[in-house]
């Protein structure tokens, strides 16, 4: 199952997976949380990499130069909607 979040960057409304390019695991261990709030970038909370929030690329860690998957995102109004690849539905959201 790909899970993912979106981040309000203050200029931004962004989405990505939350899977850490370096060893493809959870970024923020299952709390929910994914900003670092002295330096406004995503931090992986396995090793400490962080990520810039508009790009998802590693800009201090042991993945630097790799990017977190972002995912597209649409607004509409106050909704936004999130084009995730190759998800798979529940058979019970299958129109
Ligand atoms: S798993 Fe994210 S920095 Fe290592």
């Amino acid at each position: 199952m790909l899970e993912g979040f979106a981040l309000n960057t203050g200029s931004e409304l962004v989405a990505f997976a939350n899977e850490c390019p370096h060893w493809h695991v959870d970024l923020d261990l299952g709390i929910g949380d994914f900003l670092d709030p002295p330096t406004g970038r995503i931090l992986c909370r396995n090793h400490g990499a962080l990520f810039h929030p508009l790009t998802g690329v590693c800009e201090r860690g042991p993945c630097v130069g790799l990017a977190l998957e972002r995912f597209e995102l649409e607004r509409d109004g106050d909704d936004a909607w999130v084009s995730v690849p190759d998800a798979e539905l529940p058979p019970e959201a299958t129109p």
